[in-house]
């Protein structure tokens, strides 16, 4: 496996598997991998004969007082999982050869409508900056399929948007969520919660499961959310928000809509921002 910055090798790589007939498949991630990430591996390598992650933290997806500088970055280690789980060939730009114009001065891409409400109302510009290096890596990898993750619910949808109504000519696939035997969501950001904190997080998960049975009982998606709400609170939580939307475009549901449903969660712990989400139909 091998590990490249530039472009242009990128480039010569992959051209060398099109020569031969093989399809390509892109894992983007923005590195300190988990069992989460290496899952998207796995789906990637079922449908593809080669595959390429790129680890690059976006400084352009992240808000002012967000976790930009302490994202942590662990390229080495990555790297050995990367390579464990049958990845050939890491892209690890800077952020000079991502953003060529420097940071302000990009192109960008905007999802309209689908990026106002849940992350987008509460991360102002995330799905910008998230939707404009996505496709700038779509643009130099050039994969038949891109693997994400439905941990991130509404950035998989963002990203599907775009490649419909941009014409991309690349398959987008997902996986499940992966969680740790306790039921908390892996990621990144896991590492940043105190001991205490990590014991409360698989809350989230609990109320998630909670907001299924309340729709089962009957309770209405407004009942359901102010329910959510309360027990994150009462667990230590300050949520942004906890709801029920339609899984197809995060509209909200019809009171008599009964499938195709996701209830999704934001919330804090401490300095801590964590996001899971439940297919509850
Ligand atoms: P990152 O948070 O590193 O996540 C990379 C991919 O891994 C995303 O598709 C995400 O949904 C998936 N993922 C993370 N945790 C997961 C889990 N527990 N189970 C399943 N999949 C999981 O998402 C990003 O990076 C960035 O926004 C990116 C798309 C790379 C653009 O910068």
């Amino acid at each position: 496996m091998q590990t490249v910055t530039e472009v242009k090798a990128l480039r010569a790589m992959v051209r060398g598997w099109r020569g031969k007939g093989e399809s390509v498949g892109l894992v983007p991630t923005m590195g300190n991998l988990h069992e989460g990430h290496y899952s998207l591996l796995k789906q990637a390598r079922v449908h593809c004969d080669r595959v390429v992650a790129s680890v690059f933290v976006n400084p352009t997806q992240f808000g002012p007082g967000e976790d930009f500088e302490r994202y942590p970055r662990t390229l080495a280690q990555d790297q050995a999982g990367l390579a464990e789980h049958g990845c050939d060939l890491v892209f690890a730009p800077s952020v000079e050869t991502m953003y060529p114009f420097g940071l302000y001065d990009t192109v960008h891409v905007t999802v309209p409508r689908l990026t106002k409400s849940l992350e987008g109302a509460h991360r102002p510009g995330h799905f910008d900056g998230m939707s404009t290096v996505v496709c700038k890596l779509f643009n130099i990898v050039q994969p038949d399929v891109a693997v994400f993750g439905q941990k991130d619910f509404q950035q998989l949808r963002v990203i599907e948007r775009f490649v419909r109504d941009l014409g991309l000519p690349v398959v987008v696939l997902s996986a499940p969520i992966v969680r740790e035997a306790d039921g908390l969501a892996m990621s990144s950001r896991n590492q940043y919660l105190s001991t205490e904190q990590r014991r409360i997080a698989p809350q989230i998960q609990r109320t998630l499961e909670g907001m299924r049975e309340q729709l089962t009982q009957g309770k209405t998606p407004a009942q359901v959310s102010a329910w959510a709400v309360d027990r994150l609170e009462k667990a230590g939580f300050d949520p942004d928000y906890a709801v029920v939307r339609r899984s197809e475009d995060l509209a909200e549901p019809a009171p008599d809509e009964r499938s195709g449903r996701v209830a999704l969660i934001a919330a804090r712990l401490g300095d801590t921002r964590l996001i899971d989400n439940l297919l509850l139909d």
